[in-house]
């Protein structure tokens, strides 16, 4: 009896994965990605390029291509424990302790979410334990961008354990591949590398746990065939939406294919999912482009604008800092006078930073206060309100520096909250910047952090703008309110997440900036809840046009707030015109610019309000790039193709570096006729270019030279159509 109910069960088993081959295409504008079940149940992607006039066609696909006949390499979500023995992209301990998982395709839903937007989801199961997955792709058609993640449903009755939880699982074909990826450190964001990927795997990844990018941000430039240029070539630009420890496999399996694997970093993190609940993982944002990487980094950027930045298709305001003009030293007196300053320079808002709060522990310098977020009465004794008014009667807006997610342990809070901090109970501090990092798994103290930020809105209703910081890892990762220290640094991010995701419901368009010690956590994941990132501290302006240059591969202009500053020895013209190639603010002593100084800042705050629109919603063109020219130059066209700004940097000590070439500019209409100008003129200096009108044809074609030379280090030019 017992044999016929176990053959009957096989059988049943059998039928319920008996599938028909067939070929799922997600189309965008230009390209297709296609996914593959075979007779087996087995899913695989079998193609990303160029999309076909005819759907029909795409399933002749599987049987041209260069893949593996038991479709393992070729795998859209690799499992582990079975039959596969390559990287996996999941990998589980089922609630018996068995390590095995099997991945068939069971079905697949489709939803239009708007004209541009749709959904493809492809369900599948494992034959044999009660474990699910859902893959998920988020089409942004008319951007060539796709978001893709995946669910994993624990149905088995008990806890089981995810070893390995990717989001996404890519498979490239092509004969060659180069990796652009990216390291820094503090003031060191974004160096690029380049090279050729070669057989096995190469890992991207971060333990850092916050500021989790501060060594290496989750992004990557994958170019197919042949390394890419800025218009030619194959790419495919990434990013894992995710705040935390992430991993990246790139790996060059026997086929000389890629196989692609990136998701939250497993690393310390088997993670404990409850019977009956449901794993997310966070995206992995991709657009692919056969016109190299300046078309690539548009789609992103587009995409960004109209999905995923907090108000990307908005104004933003132009601002002064405090933080290197004044540091931890101020009061209310010395404040006024910088919110005069603020109106004089013509700027929309004063930042005040850090140093305004605590009392018992005042904070006086880096060592004391963080936590304590009640206004210092010695230094401010009317108040952050105070300051709100004194705005007003400038007619600026104002706004302020937090660090809520971290802690001095001289403050109060640390006092008071010892378990809400993440330390190893038997073991000393170790601190980067004199601070620790609180507990954010611990739904109290996302209330705490929430708390901060809102009574700082319920007390002063006029606030118009936050930095946001985060200046320290996460050393010592241990959770006194966790139960299994194994999902702390996941659920340490999803509790972030908790914390935005409130102060956006109740918050949702106030701008706000996301610096982290610099650049330490820029991801398309955190940017959802804000309107810009602070780059780095580094704002060398020379340094700062390599840094914004590749960020620009990911991030749209609008969101990068570029601060003049007195580092460096630039003159000041030199600094506004680098940072005006992004969001403009100033952090320096206003007072002390000399009368010519102060002229071309309020000129040049007035010239980028007037191409803010080309800055902020237009297409970027990176012209030439200051790693291989004497001048970088940098193109920002507005959508109707009538304006357009082109900004010009020497970038070449050498002697005779300059510009001995014009510079062809990009993105405009051939068809119509332009008045070309040098605009940021330094007071007494004339323009030292060529100024008329000239068709789209001949300034794309010929160009245009900037003069550049090294007593014109830095040449704007405003490019108008004449009508
Ligand atoms: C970090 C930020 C700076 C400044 C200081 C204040 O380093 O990157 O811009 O706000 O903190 O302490």
């Amino acid at each position: 009896m017992k044999k016929i109910i176990r053959l009957v069960a096989a059988l049943l088993l059998f039928a319920s994965f008996a599938v028909h081959a067939q070929t799922i295409p997600i189309e965008t504008k230009n390209n297709a990605l296609v996914l593959h079940v075979n007779s087996d149940g087995y899913l695989s992607m079998v193609y990303f390029g160029k999309k076909l006039a005819d759907k029909n066609e795409y399933q002749h696909i599987p049987a041209t291509q260069n893949l593996d006949e038991g479709n393992l390499y070729s795998s859209a979500y690799t499992t582990a424990g079975t039959r596969n023995v390559l990287e996996p992209a999941i990998a589980v301990t089922h609630a018996d302790g068995n390590k095995s998982l099997e991945l068939k395709y069971v079905d697949q839903s489709f939803s239009k979410l708007s004209d541009d937007v749709s959904q493809t989801n492809i369900h599948l199961k494992d034959p044999v334990y009660a474990v699910e997955v859902t893959l998920h792709y988020k089409v942004y058609a008319a951007e060539d961008v796709i978001e893709q993640w995946s669910e994993i449903s624990n149905l088995e009755k008990k806890e089981i354990t995810l070893n390995k939880y990717a989001s996404a699982n890519l498979y490239l074909q092509a004969k060659n591949f180069y990796l652009k990826q990216y390291h820094g450190e503090w003031a060191k964001e974004m160096r690029p590398e380049e090279e050729k990927l070669t057989h096995g795997i190469k890992t991207l990844d971060s333990k850092l746990g916050s500021r989790a990018d501060l060594l290496q941000p989750p992004s990557f430039i994958v170019s197919i065939d042949k390394p890419a240029s800025e218009d030619d070539g194959e790419v495919l630009i990434g990013n894992l939406e995710w705040s935390g420890n992430y991993r990246i496999d790139l790996e060059v399996d026997p086929n000389d294919n890629l196989r692609l694997i990136a998701g939250i970093n497993n690393y310390a993190s088997d993670y404990k999912l409850a019977a009956g609940a449901i794993f997310e993982t966070p995206k992995l944002v991709y657009t692919l482009s056969h016109q190299g990487k300046g078309e690539a980094s548009r789609n992103l950027q587009e995409w960004a604008r109209k999905y995923q930045l907090v108000d990307g298709e908005g104004p933003r305001l132009t601002l002064l800092n405090n933080w290197e003009s004044t540091f931890f030293s101020f009061d209310e007196q010395k404040l006024s006078e910088i919110l005069k300053d603020t109106k004089k320079l013509g700027v929309d808002l004063f930042l005040l930073d850090d140093g305004w709060f605590a009392n018992k522990y005042p904070r006086n310098d880096d060592h004391a206060g963080l936590g304590d977020w009640q206004v210092n009465k010695a230094k401010l004794p009317d108040g952050v309100g105070f300051l709100v008014k004194e705005a007003e009667n400038n007619s600026v807006k104002f706004g302020i520096w937090v660090e809520p997610e971290m802690v001095n342990p001289k403050s109060e809070l640390y006092e008071n909250h010892p378990d809400w901090v993440v330390k190893q109970p038997k073991r000393g501090d170790y601190m980067m910047r004199n601070q620790l990092v609180l507990d954010l798994s611990n739904p109290k103290v996302q209330d705490f952090v929430f708390g901060v930020i809102d009574e700082l809105f319920t007390k002063n209703p006029n606030l118009a703008y936050i930095k946001w910081d985060c200046n320290s890892v996460i050393y010592n990762a241990y959770s006194a309110y966790e139960k299994d220290q194994s999902n702390f640094y996941v659920d340490y991010v999803k509790g972030l997440y908790k914390v935005m995701d409130r102060m956006r419901q109740k918050y949702p368009k106030v701008p706000m900036m996301l610096c982290s010690g610099g650049g330490g956590r820029v991801d398309y994941a955190a940017l959802h809840y804000f309107t810009e990132y602070w780059p780095s501290d580094n704002t060398e302006p020379r340094e700062r046009i390599f840094i914004q240059w590749e960020y620009s591969y990911l991030y749209p202009a609008l969101a990068s707030s570029n601060h003049v500053t007195n580092w460096g020895k630039e003159p000041l013209k030199y600094r506004v015109d680098v940072a005006m190639m992004g969001k403009l603010g100033f952090d320096i002593v206003v007072g002390k610019l000399s009368p010519d100084d102060l002229l071309f800042s309020q000129q040049a705050v007035k010239n980028y309000k007037d191409f803010s629109e080309a800055i902020w919603h237009g297409k970027q063109y990176r012209l030439q790039s200051p790693w291989d020219n004497d001048v970088a130059a940098i193109v920002y066209v507005d959508s109707l193709k009538s304006r357009a700004i082109v900004f010009n940097y020497l970038v070449s000590q050498r002697f005779d570096a300059g510009s001995h070439a014009p510079v062809k500019l990009k993105g405009l209409d051939p068809a119509k006729q332009y008045i070309v100008k040098e605009i940021n003129l330094y007071p007494g200096t004339k323009s030292g270019i060529k100024e008329g009108t000239y068709s789209g044809d001949f300034l794309m074609t010929v160009g245009i030279n900037p003069e550049v030379h090294d007593d014109r280090a830095s040449v704007v030019l405003s490019v108008e159509e004449r009508k």
